[in-house]
């Protein structure tokens, strides 16, 4: 078990690669605080946890509003003690171009996107430090490789990137590791929003296969278990690192 007593807070975890992500780290041996705006969903992905055996607790969060993200910090603390791992993972996409976007939208993503990643890091930092624990920080292979009709979500993925760089050199010094993880198309949440945004979404959705050298999409544990590794000391020597977890997808195009 690589995260035996560890305490982790994992943003977004509701649904789809977040929910995974907890799955996998209560495997591995965690506490994990399932924080999420969607009440519901983080009450099954706790449900499903303790079904299996693990521990976890549910956490109404809104990563956009400090003062949200300040009483998750409070009920993490409360509850457990202590942090080790806080995974960014909350996000959401709206697919549109620079053109169609109205200003409202734009802000909303940068806020939930990156706000949410700079909020959460600021409340948990000092807990982090006297636990010499990790960030995670969900990206994309979109922060380097980009699509039609999602500027504005390409643009939070690549800032994310860039904040997980920062932070990485800004605390490495205090013990703190910080890296990002990049996934190309998961079977979840927001990949099928966008497929459901394509003219033809089952149609997308083969296409999406067929741009991953391994000729599908992936599946939200192949990125849970990802992170388990950068949060575990296996990557002891990791920070400010960006994984790519993408069977291939940034490498190239493969055969047709
Ligand atoms: N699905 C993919 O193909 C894919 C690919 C690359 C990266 N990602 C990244 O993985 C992460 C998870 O995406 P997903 O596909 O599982 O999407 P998802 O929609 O299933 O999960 C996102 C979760 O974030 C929560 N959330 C949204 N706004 C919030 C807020 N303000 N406060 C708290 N929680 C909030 C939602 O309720 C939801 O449970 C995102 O960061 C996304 O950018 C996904």
């Amino acid at each position: 078990m690589r995260l035996e007593d560890k305490v982790a807070v994992i943003t977004g975890s509701g649904s789809g690669i977040g929910r995974y992500c907890a799955f996998e780290f209560a495997k591995n041996g965690a506490k994990v605080v399932v924080a999420d705006l969607n009440e519901k969903g983080a009450a099954e992905t706790e449900k499903q946890i303790q079904a299996n055996g693990g521990i976890a607790v549910t956490f109404k969060v809104d990563v956009s509003k400090p003062e949200s993200v300040q009483k998750l910090a409070n009920f993490t603390l409360k509850t457990f003690g202590r942090i080790d791992v806080l995974v960014n993972n909350a996000a959401i996409q709206i697919n549109k171009t620079v053109e169609d976007m109205t200003f409202e939208e734009w802000n909303l993503q940068m806020t939930i996107n990156v706000g949410g990643v700079f909020l959460c890091s600021k409340q948990f930092l000092p807990h982090l430090r006297k636990t010499k624990g990790n960030i995670v920080n969900m990206s994309s292979v979109n922060s380097f490789f980009v699509e039609p009709m999602c500027a504005g979500y390409c643009a939070t993925k690549s800032a994310i990137v860039g904040l997980t760089k920062a932070m990485a050199i800004d605390h490495g010094h205090e013990g703190v590791r910080v890296n990002c993880i990049l996934p190309g198309y998961i079977d979840a949440g927001l990949a099928e929003g966008y497929f459901l945004a394509q003219p033809d979404p089952a149609q997308a959705r083969i296409d999406a296969g067929k741009l991953h050298a391994l000729w599908r999409i992936g599946k939200p544990e192949e990125v849970g278990r990802a992170a388990v590794f950068l949060a575990s000391d296996d990557a002891s020597f990791v920070t400010g690192s960006s994984m790519v977890v993408d069977g291939g997808f940034g490498s190239g195009l493969p055969p047709k």
